[in-house]
């Protein structure tokens, strides 16, 4: 099988890479930095692309696309979301015309006014997001469904495990001294995705042509979201005390240290944004049902053991 992975220097996508090198693709790896050490995508070969400046020329034929690049971060300028997760995701379709497209999208399409109560893939997109990150990924799903090719768009949610540059650094960046302070009961649900499990979800979307569609994908259950952190802490040997701030108060709150930010020009993230606290604030549990039915999909439960490893 030839494959075409996209965001292949980053987390999500140079797994992806390495695992299908490890069942005998051939790899084609795209990122937008010049060069990846060649472990991180398992010695495929790599080359440079920059989405957002318009289709590759000339690309490769391919069996399948894995497009996993994006910007993923929930600050910045409006435009730059748009160009990366809309416009680049045109273009890689462009670039791969008549090719079966596995798309990485997320979970972050679901309402995020509201809790995701084991959703479904027909709950999404919806009309209002929080910020452009959620616009722009579901805008980027529209563009795959009409385009016509041939597609599966997988959603996954909160990714961790080894090489993470969000979940697990973040909880760890909420730790004040003796505290890690988060958002709401401490005892709701939330959906977690292990790089594993979506690597997984990934190499069924490109083994399994003719499956077409749109599928969640997370760890076996859900797990409480205290739970989780507990198991997070301990692994890191953080001990901290975990305190949980009311949900509204604190949305208040990071809305203001916001539109502070925005006032002062940082260009920064701040420390405090909506997306991050509405994440992990409320329930956020996705079913899996179309994915084991359709995909085959079988997940591993969640388990931080070896997720620093990277
Ligand atoms: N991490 C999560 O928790 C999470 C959750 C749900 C969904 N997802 C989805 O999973 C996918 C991969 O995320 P990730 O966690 O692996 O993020 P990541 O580590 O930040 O990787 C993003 C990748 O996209 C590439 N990229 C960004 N802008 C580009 C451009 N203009 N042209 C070409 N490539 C560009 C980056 O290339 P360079 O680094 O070389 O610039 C990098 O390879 C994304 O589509 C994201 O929406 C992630």
């Amino acid at each position: 099988m030839r494959v075409a992975v996209t965001g292949a220097s980053g987390f999500v996508g140079g797994a992806v890479c390495r695992e299908l090198v490890a069942r005998g693709a051939r790899v084609h790896a795209y990122g937008r930095r010049a060069a990846v050490r060649a472990e991180h995508v398992a010695d495929a070969r790599y080359r440079s692309w920059d989405l957002a400046r318009g289709p590759l020329d000339p690309a490769p034929s391919v069996d399948v696309v894995v497009h996993c690049a994006g910007s993923v971060t929930d600050w910045g300028p409006i435009p730059g979301f748009f160009e990366v997760n809309l416009d680049g995701t045109r273009n890689a379709l462009a670039s791969f015309p008549g090719t079966r497209f596995v798309h990485v999208s997320t979970a972050s399409v679901y309402d995020p006014y509201r809790p995701t109560v084991m959703a479904t893939e027909d709950e999404a997109p919806v009309r209002r997001y929080v910020n452009a990150y959620g616009a722009s990924k579901a805008a980027a799903e529209r563009a795959v469904l009409k385009s016509g090719a041939e597609s599966v768009i997988l959603r996954p949610h909160a990714v961790y495990g080894p090489g993470d540059t969000t979940l697990l650094p973040r909880v760890e960046a909420s730790v004040r001294g003796p505290f890690l302070f988060a958002v709401g009961t401490g005892r709701q649900r939330i959906s977690l995705t292990s790089v594993g499990n979506l690597v997984r979800a990934c190499v069924l979307a490109c083994e399994r042509p003719g499956v077409s569609g749109v599928f969640n994908v997370t760890d076996a259950e859900p797990v409480v979201l205290d739970d989780a952190l507990a198991v997070i802490l301990a692994e890191r040997g953080i001990e901290a005390e975990r305190i949980y701030l009311p949900a509204g108060p604190a949305l208040r709150l990071a809305a203001v240290v916001e539109g502070l930010h925005l006032l002062a020009g940082a260009r920064r993230p701040p420390r405090l944004t909506r997306y991050a606290l509405g994440h992990l604030a409320v329930e956020r549990t996705l079913d899996l049902t179309a994915a084991r039915t359709r995909l085959g999909y079988r997940p591993e439960p969640t388990s931080f053991a070896g997720a620093y490893s990277w």
